[in-house]
């Protein structure tokens, strides 16, 4: 396997912080654990075991059998509230231990790693415990559900930082190869000063107004609806894309369907009661459309829906600059567009760059040009990212603080959506 490129995650603020933070011993490493026993390990508990459970592991597991890391990630301590499913989670999935309460995971002394991969209701309080037991934290996103837990969250890592512990917001859209090496060229200047930016987040799995009641359409558990679950990333993909913050906001949102079927006994103080007929109300938003602007005075739009018809998780994006334009399709996720405006007319236009050559983002160590990677990759390149910024005590990326900020640009769209579309800047 080739060598890992510097991390694309990991940013300048050195913190000092050599190794893991944990203070006690290591567990014997399960069989699903990294290939090296030289190689100190990253002692992992997470919590969470369904889709971003299954997607992490996955991660987890990969991360070290396919870079050299210097760190072995090692899958530890899994964590669920139902012990037979954790139980059968940690078996799939290869964690060597489980537990039933997150706050007994955090306290353990022979965790480095807290992976937060529940709904956003709990990430503020786990991300919060882990890191006043010492703990390494990466937290899925949108980092929480208020901007006040989001800038609690932030203190706390900031402060933690300083003890050698660092914390990322799981961003993983970042780690796709082609928007990766789309950062890399909006960075080196080949589009020049940028015009505009177009994006959209499309999913359809809401339609059915049959589809149940579920914890992301309740906004006690979720935070908000579309505008969190897919908007939180399109915001943040747009800005690593052009290296700026938004600075205002435009937005509308709605919500079609407000009435749908309870799940059996997921509402709280309900017994289970499935196909009983009861209905409860939706409190988030099924979809999101808003306009921004850059500080720079490009503008943007953005589209995040769970209603369009035929799209599965459609994630688009333009970028149009004075020198040229970049789009990509995360459901032709080995591919970038590339329009160099500074050829001659005759036979410029859209090109196709097929993402996976070694000199580009994360492909020195997978597979033959043209080979491809998908999805579940992204997690991978995530751990793989996180563990070389551990390792080399510099502040990863995302931080708490970009997920911070993402979280601002939501409550503003919350704020302007409020307002019937009024401009609403954004909280430096
Ligand atoms: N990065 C991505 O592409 C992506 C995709 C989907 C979801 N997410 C984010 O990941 C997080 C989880 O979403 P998901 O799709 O995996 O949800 P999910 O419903 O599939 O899984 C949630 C898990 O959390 C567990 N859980 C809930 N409350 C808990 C508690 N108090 N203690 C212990 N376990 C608890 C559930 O049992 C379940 O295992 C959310 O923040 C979501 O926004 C990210």
């Amino acid at each position: 396997m080739g060598q890992p490129q510097a991390p694309e995650g990991a940013g300048t603020g050195a913190t000092g912080v050599t190794g893991a933070a944990g203070a006690g011993t290591a567990t014997a490493a399960p069989a699903a654990a990294g290939p090296s026993a030289s190689r100190p390990p990253l002692r992992v508990g997470m919590v969470g075991y369904a889709f971003m459970g299954a997607a992490h592991s996955q991660g987890w597991r990969t991360a070290g059998r396919v870079f050299d890391l210097p760190l072995d990630p090692v899958l530890a301590v899994i964590c669920g509230r139902d012990g037979d499913a954790v139980r059968t989670a940690a078996g799939r999935h290869g964690w060597a231990a489980a537990e039933t309460d997150w706050r007994v995971l955090v306290a353990r002394d022979d965790i480095d790693l807290v992976d937060i991969c529940t709904p956003g209701d709990s990430h503020a309080e786990i991300a919060l415990a882990a890191l006043a037991a010492g703990k390494h934290v990466l937290c899925e996103k949108p980092l929480a559900n208020t901007v006040a837990e989001a800038e609690a969250m932030t203190r706390a890592a900031d402060a933690a930082a300083l003890r050698g512990q660092l914390a990322m917001v799981g961003f993983n859209y970042r780690r796709v190869p082609a928007t990766a090496l789309a950062r890399r060229m909006v960075a080196e200047g080949r589009l020049g000063r940028l015009r505009h930016v177009r994006v959209t987040y499309l999913q359809d799995w809401l339609v059915d107004p049959a589809a149940p009641l579920t914890w992301r359409l309740r906004k006690e558990l979720a935070g908000s609806g579309a505008l969190g679950d897919l908007g939180a990333h399109i915001v943040d993909l747009a800005q690593y894309l052009t290296g700026e913050h938004l600075a205002g906001v435009s937005a509308l949102t709605e919500t079609f369907v407000r009435q749908r079927p309870l799940p059996g006994g997921a509402a709280p103080g309900r017994p289970a009661a499935p196909g009983d007929g009861s209905t409860g109300e939706v409190t988030v938003d099924d979809a999101a459309v808003f306009t921004g602007r850059f500080p720079s005075g490009a503008l943007a739009s953005f589209e995040a829906t769970r209603y369009a018809t035929g799209r599965k998780n459609a994630l688009r994006i333009e970028v149009n600059g004075e020198h040229g334009s970049l789009a990509f399709d995360l459901e032709r996720l080995n591919e970038l567009s590339y329009h160099d405006a500074t050829e001659p007319g005759t036979h410029a236009g859209f090109r196709r760059i097929l993402v996976t050559e070694p000199d580009h983002p994360y492909l020195d160590a997978w597979w033959p040009p043209g080979h491809g990677l998908g999805y579940e990759h992204t997690f991978v390149h995530q751990a793989r990212d996180l563990v070389h910024a551990i390792a080399a005590g510099q502040a990863p990326e995302p931080s708490f603080a970009d997920g911070l900020q993402v979280q601002r640009v939501l409550a503003a769209v919350e704020e302007s959506a409020e307002k019937n579309a009024v401009y609403t800047a954004i909280t430096p």
